[in-house]
């Protein structure tokens, strides 16, 4: 949601908190905030605007010392404004937090704290850190009791970064990702790798309900009962300071363009994963997947693989409706969770109702570092890289392609995968794209768009639509294309855009039908196919290949129709207001 990031060490904090929100930006990027300790002080500067924009303005990286915090926001609690913009100083200046999560009882402690004379500047339940913090230490003049205090008095998922006024900077961690690098010139904390990996690729990784202290005499861990901890230094994979984009205008495009190596990496080195899973899965008395948003669709498409090849029964739930769901989870179960980041507060949710009711976790995950990750029996790593671009695109595919593997297990080798045709139909699609770029100029203005597909393909008809929400902001709806006769046949008129999924397998004829039926209605057709039709308006031609391949190759039109359609209505399609990649709150 948010990221926070401190620095202490020799070189000039400003400049470098900058470049590590710079590459977090991801996480949240409407407002954006510095401070640093220099001269027995704490300076702040933020604004409203992505890092760059504010940086121009208001110089953030030209505040002085060696030790500092920062922060980029998506706002849960007060608007968009400079004064909700993180750092947050306490009511006296002497000490500032940078903060991301949610604090659930900031309303009453806000009271308690103003009652004792404390201040408020902002809307945020953030601002609550600043001055609890500031009441411990004023109590105890103890930076660590201070911390013990406050954290035992917060209720939520949090992870903060405090610098206090002696230069000190204190952090703790409760169920929001938290990670210390180690440097030869200093430390650093952050809520992602990618905001200090150029400068180290040694990290620790403190647990929920851990503390950091970091002053000028080292490093200290503790737990919240105040027990001293220790852990291992780990070296992280090189490969997450391969962030930028390159030749590539945007990340969006560049991880769309890097779909024919991604899905042939994904799921590698992972045979003894997919080995446990499918003994696991094989034992399980009821078996259940789980995802948001982008991920979810995944799951969906896994339900027609796991039926069809592999003859067993799955159920996607998506995770943000788990806790609505009652008693769907039980012992000898297994809930099969997928995830980009392995931090959505929404998966992590479901997972916590599994385990507590006996169920066995299995993640499909991107990042091996994540909270999921801990919290799983088994991962298998999707291994598609960083993605920046706040719309998935790489990482769907290289879920599903971890999907096929397991599922291909399971029914004994039954699909016959051939990833390498597919890497070089998904080549051909990305070479071809002019059509697309014609087709994204026509939907600059329209008002609605539908997706339209049957069986396995109505997932990517849903996760289709979901990419032309975001990044063009246009409305866009899956439709399952059975349904047209139910209700949404009275939508479609000639100012109507319909994409149809239409290849050359058990649906094919089905889908035709339903394609005419609109076109009757004046609707313009868009069809993605193999084979042509007059029924369509405009033809994208996809490559032919194995029938179980096909939502493989056709969400890549539709991934890049949504990209160039942002291009053309001047949305920035790495950043689509109002999203953040990892949604860490509920
Ligand atoms: C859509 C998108 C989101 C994510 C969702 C889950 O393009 O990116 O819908 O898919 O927030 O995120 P993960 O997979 O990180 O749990």
């Amino acid at each position: 949601m948010c990221s926070i990031i401190g620095y202490l060490g020799i070189s000039s904090a400003a400049p470098i908190i900058v470049k590590g929100l710079k590459r977090m930006e991801y996480r949240g990027y409407d407002s954006v905030g510095v401070a640093t300790f220099s001269k027995d002080h704490i300076n702040v500067r933020k604004g409203v605007g992505k890092v760059l924009e504010v940086n121009k303005t208001v110089k953030l990286d030209e505040l002085s010392g060696t030790i500092g915090i920062g922060h980029t926001r998506w706002a849960t609690h007060g608007m968009v404004t400079d004064i909700n913009a993180h750092p947050h100083p306490s009511s006296s200046g002497e000490v500032a937090i940078v903060h991301n999560g949610i604090i659930e009882n900031h309303e009453g402690l806000k009271k308690e704290l103003q009652e004792k004379g404390y201040t408020f500047k902002s809307q945020t339940d953030s601002e609550v850190i600043a001055n609890l913090l500031q009441y411990n230490y004023d109590k105890t003049k103890d930076i660590k009791k201070s911390i013990i205090d406050t954290v035992s008095q917060l209720k939520g998922n949090y992870a903060f970064v405090a610098v206090f006024q002696d230069g000190t900077l204190g952090a703790a961690r409760n169920h929001e990702p938290l990670i210390i690098g180690v440097g030869k010139d200093g430390y650093f904390i952050s809520s992602d790798v990618l905001g200090f990996v150029e400068y180290t690729d040694d990290v620790i990784y403190p647990d929920n309900r851990e503390f950091v202290i970091i002053d000028t005499s080292g490093l200290k861990i503790f737990d919240f009962e105040a027990n001293p901890v220790r852990h291992q230094i780990i070296k992280v994979s090189k490969e997450f300071a391969d962030s930028y984009k390159g030749e590539f205008a945007h990340f969006t495009l560049k991880e769309i363009s890097e779909q024919p190596t991604t899905i042939l990496s994904a799921g590698n080195s992972t045979q003894l994963e997919m080995d446990l899973a499918s003994d696991l899965i094989r034992h399980a008395k009821n078996l259940y997947i789980t995802g948001s948003g982008t991920s979810y669709n995944a799951a969906l498409i896994a339900k027609f693989l796991f039926s069809k090849y592999a003859k067993i029964k799955i159920d996607p739930l998506i995770s943000s409706e788990a806790r609505f769901s009652h008693d769907v989870f039980e012992e000898n179960s297994i809930l099969i969770a997928i995830s980009q980041s392995g931090e959505s507060a929404d998966v992590l949710e479901a997972v916590s109702i599994a385990s507590k009711a006996g169920s066995k976790i299995i993640s499909i995950v991107n990042m091996m570092t994540s909270s999921l990750v801990h919290q799983s029996a088994i991962s298998i790593g999707v291994n598609c890289g960083p993605e920046i671009g706040v719309a998935a695109t790489k990482s769907f595919t290289s879920q599903l392609v971890v999907l096929y593997k397991l599922v291909d297990k399971l029914c004994n080798g039954c699909l016959e995968l051939d990833f390498t045709k597919v890497s070089e139909a998904i080549k051909k699609i990305l070479s071809n794209d002019s059509k697309i770029r014609d087709v994204a100029r026509l939907l600059k203005d329209v008002p609605d768009i539908y997706v339209l597909g049957r069986g396995i393909h109505y997932p990517i008809a849903s996760e289709g639509s979901l990419k032309l929400k975001e990044l063009t902001y246009i409305h866009a709806e899956g439709l399952p294309g059975g349904e047209l006769k139910h209700g949404p046949l009275a939508l479609m008129d000639s100012d109507s855009f319909v994409l149809i999924i239409n290849p050359n397998d058990s649906t094919y004829n089905d889908t035709l039908m339903s394609a005419k039926q609109i076109k009757a209605r004046g609707a313009r057709v868009i069809g993605i196919s193999d084979i042509p039709s007059d029924v369509y308006d405009y033809w994208i031609d996809i490559p032919s290949i194995g029938e179980s391949l096909y939502p493989l190759l056709e969400i890549i039109p539709i991934q890049l129709l949504a990209y160039y359609a942002a291009i053309e209505k001047d949305t920035d399609p790495d950043y689509p207001r109002n999203l953040a990649k990892s949604v860490t709150v509920k």
